[in-house]
């Protein structure tokens, strides 16, 4: 007798009609017709059934903070920084605390079960790794939180900032941040990436750097992390994150520099919607998309996965917390239409950002957790499209949430109808 069985689901990889068993927590088969009971069922048919969503890249100190304490008038990403400096030495720590458990509330919603959030230590009171690192205890039963130490106003620009980093590592925040582009010069840029992945490599911490989030081909700082990764034996443990001075960098530059990014197994972290929505600032037009080259990056073999980066914030005034509008948005801007193009979108939102996130056990094979979501979709093409709802969520074999299906009612002379989701255009029965 299983706990739960998820009947005829198609699955990402393409295959239908799938029975999925779990017991204690995790997934015990995957195969065409189980022929056993359990104590629970949920018919799945048409249905996409995926791994959760997995965000890499988010700011859960700055969450659901728009116009707080005032609105970002220019909408740059100068502004939204300066902007958040004005709120963080009045915000507290409860505040921090609440808006955070509401994001984590809409997430689980729409199935994001896994989330890299960077939080701002340049304020020495740090009340944001507090706050955080306190999230991340009450979310754990539904929600795996990581942590990144991120220096928001530069490692070497600020006074305290390289010991606020430091002291919130030492408070058990994960990952190792840095913003080595935005620092006073190129040169303190680079050796604040230098500094940044020594003390990642002296604690045997992960790096994830907010890399070149400008539309300055000239900066190129993703090339001393790789090669600083090399260096120091990180491989395959360092990201960067958004690379958006690859769009406007020079073609022969970036034949060199993309299979130094391979060598050291980077894994590459574009924020589409913030990606298009701040960069090309300075330009007239033509206008710059600014994000990174991420189908050359995929055919290089690196690791691509997306990030949502901003919801409601001093940055951004939009967001969901759904994954599947942040795959939809960079299936635009990467122009990546085709069939095969789409599915690795879609693999960028789960499997691939699970890889970014070290994530053991996550998966749909046998004996990973049972961590599931069932979409108001028949497959990963169809729920990059229409960006469903998530009929079901569960994590470690458990229902968490659910919602119903969207379903639309025509009442039109002569052919009343129901439009289930998407295309399924069923006639009403009689
Ligand atoms: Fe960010």
């Amino acid at each position: 007798m299983f706990d739960l069985i998820i009947r005829r689901a198609n699955l990402p990889d393409g295959r239908k009609g799938i029975d999925i068993a779990v017991k204690d927590g995790r997934i015990a088969a995957v195969e065409a017709s189980i022929a056993a009971e359990a104590k629970e069922e949920i018919d799945a048919t048409n249905r996409l059934v995926s791994p959760p969503f997995v965000d890499p890249h988010f700011h859960m100190d700055a969450t659901l903070s728009l116009g707080l304490p005032r609105m970002n008038i220019s909408g740059t990403l100068l502004e939204g920084i300066a902007l958040w400096g004005e709120l963080r030495p009045i915000v507290t720590k409860e505040e921090l605390v609440e808006r955070a458990l509401r994001y984590c509330d809409l997430a689980v919603t729409q199935g994001l079960l896994f989330i890299r959030s960077h939080v701002d230590t340049s304020d020495p009171r740090l009340v944001t790794a507090e706050a955080l690192l306190e999230v991340k205890e009450r979310v754990k039963p539904y929600i795996d939180l990581q942590l990144v130490a991120f220096p928001q106003d530069g490692y070497y620009r600020t006074r305290d900032s390289v010991a606020s980093l430091v002291r919130a590592l030492d408070m058990g925040v994960d990952i190792v941040g840095g913003i080595p582009h935005f620092e006073r010069t190129m040169e303190e840029g680079k050796a604040s990436v230098e500094a940044l992945c020594r003390i990642a490599a002296d604690r045997g911490l992960p790096v994830d750097m907010h890399c070149d989030e400008t539309d300055d081909p000239m900066s190129r700082h993703i090339e001393t992390l790789a090669a600083e990764t090399i260096r120091f034996g990180l491989q395959g443990r360092v990201a960067g994150s958004h690379l958006t001075s690859m769009h406007s960098m020079d073609n022969y530059y970036v034949s060199k520099l993309i299979p130094l990014m391979a060598e050291a197994r980077i894994n590459v972290i574009p924020n589409p919607l913030i990606n298009i929505m701040l960069q090309g600032r300075h330009d007239t037009y033509p206008k710059r998309r600014g994000m990174t080259r991420v189908r050359e990056l995929m055919d290089a073999g690196l690791n691509v996965s997306f990030g949502h980066d901003c919801v409601m914030d001093p940055w951004y005034s939009m967001g969901s917390g759904d994954m599947l509008e942040v795959g939809h948005m960079a299936i635009h801007v990467a122009q990546m239409a085709g069939i095969e193009d789409k599915k690795k979108i879609f693999d960028a939102l789960t499997i691939n950002s699970a890889r970014t996130l070290g994530l053991k056990g996550y998966g749909l094979e046998k004996g990973c957790n049972a961590d599931l979501v069932v979409l108001q979709a028949v497959d990963t093409l169809e729920a990059l499209r229409l960006k469903p709802n998530r009929l079901a969520v569960i994590k470690r074999g458990k229902m968490i949430a659910r919602s119903a299906p969207r379903i639309g009612e025509l009442f039109l002379d002569g052919r009343p109808a129901r439009i289930d989701g998407g295309l399924d255009y069923v006639p009403t029965q009689k």
